[in-house]
């Protein structure tokens, strides 16, 4: 039988997993590597550029890889409830693969502070939704000290199953290419995704068909929420592009040793480059994500224009979320729509006022 039936199963020798594991999957992972066909063409430069539109996961965002490994590992040991803080989408991704479990998820969210559709996601999926009148940061102290002395699991990063399913995107990567990047770029947040990715590469590196190659690994974060750039935790992080906003990484070190490793580099955006990327991506490339995954495009055309990325250089970039999860930022940065008269002569004007030369 051919039909996929998600990360754990295709990557099963590579994972913490045995045959007596529970597998709770929804069919991540198996993502599509899109590659760039305009942007290379807008800013003149020869470089292959791929995407891997991490937005057509399950629940619309890369976490739904972690998730399936976590919760797999928390009905083993036979937990009922799992909690964990968010941005957004572990939330969504939590309430999902708990819902697919008949386990209890506790998600806890910064008030006001998370796109609708990850909102509409945990709601829709029956997990206890929890608003705190305080930050990301301050959601992962309290579930850290919860999951102490509650009998909940904790999946977010720092549960190391996490990393573990979010390491499979390497391999994919790896393994649609036939070869390895030479330099990957994805935004920051509280900083797993890279250390995951890291441990991917490595892993294809040392014991798998990537031949000891790595690529360098390029880390983007929001100027308002940059801690990596200024190299001490921010205590009130700002930023549009709400999924990364985050002040206080908890894999800190691993992403560190992420970009000393692979001699990479972390760089920073402002939110109107976050957003101006969103845009040129969907509209030049009919590609949409959300704001924070955008910025490891932002990335990559920043660095191949001063060359810091040569020409000629296979870079992969992952987009971290669906634009869909995000519509409020997504149509107050766009165009107006035109009200018409439901009237043919009405309508071809408009065209014949649209229509290019
Ligand atoms: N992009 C998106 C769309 C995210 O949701 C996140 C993190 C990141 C990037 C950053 O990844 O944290 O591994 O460095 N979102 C988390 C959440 C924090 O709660 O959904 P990271």
């Amino acid at each position: 039988m051919s039909r996929y039936t998600g990360l754990i199963e295709h990557y099963i020798d590579r994972l913490p997993v045995t045959d007596a594991t529970p597998v709770i999957s929804l069919a991540e992972g198996n993502t599509p590597l899109i590659q760039l066909v305009n942007i290379p063409r807008l800013i003149n430069k020869d470089v292959d550029i791929y995407v891997k539109y991490e937005g057509l996961n399950p629940t619309g965002s890369f976490k739904d890889r972690g998730m399936t490994m976590a919760v797999t590992k928390a009905v083993e040991a036979g937990s009922k409830a799992i909690i964990c803080a968010s941005t957004g989408n572990t939330s969504a991704a939590a309430a999902a693969y708990a819902a697919r479990a008949g386990i209890t998820a506790f998600v806890v969210i910064p008030e006001g502070k998370i796109a609708l559709g990850k909102l509409a996601q945990a709601m829709m999926h029956g997990a206890i939704v929890l608003q705190i009148k305080g930050n990301f940061d301050a959601g992962m102290e309290l579930v850290k000290q919860l999951s102490e002395s509650s009998p909940v699991t904790l999946v977010n990063s720092v549960n190391p199953y996490r990393l573990q399913g979010q390491k499979t995107a390497a391999f994919e990567i790896v393994d649609a290419l036939g070869k390895v990047p030479d330099y990957h770029c994805l935004p920051v947040g509280n900083a797993g995704n890279i250390s995951a990715y890291w441990m991917g590469y490595t892993e294809y590196a040392e014991n798998g068909p990537s031949n000891g190659n790595t690529p360098v690994m390029c880390g983007y974060q929001a100027a308002g929420a940059a801690p990596f750039l200024r190299g001490h935790p921010i205590e009130h992080p700002e930023t549009v592009a709400t999924a990364i906003r985050i002040g206080n990484p908890q894999s800190w070190d691993l992403a560190i040793n992420a970009r000393d490793q692979s001699g990479g580099w972390f760089d920073e955006f402002s939110d109107e480059e976050i957003l101006a990327t969103q845009k040129l991506l969907a509209e030049n490339e009919g590609v949409f994500c959300e704001p924070a995954s955008a910025i490891s495009v932002a990335g990559a055309i920043r660095d191949i224009r001063s060359g810091k990325i040569p020409e000629g250089s296979t870079v992969t970039c992952t987009l971290t979320g669906h634009g869909l999860k995000d519509p409020d930022t997504a149509i107050a940065q766009s165009s107006e729509t035109i009200s018409v008269d439901a009237d043919e002569a009405a309508i071809r004007k408009v065209i014949e006022a649209n229509m290019a030369d």
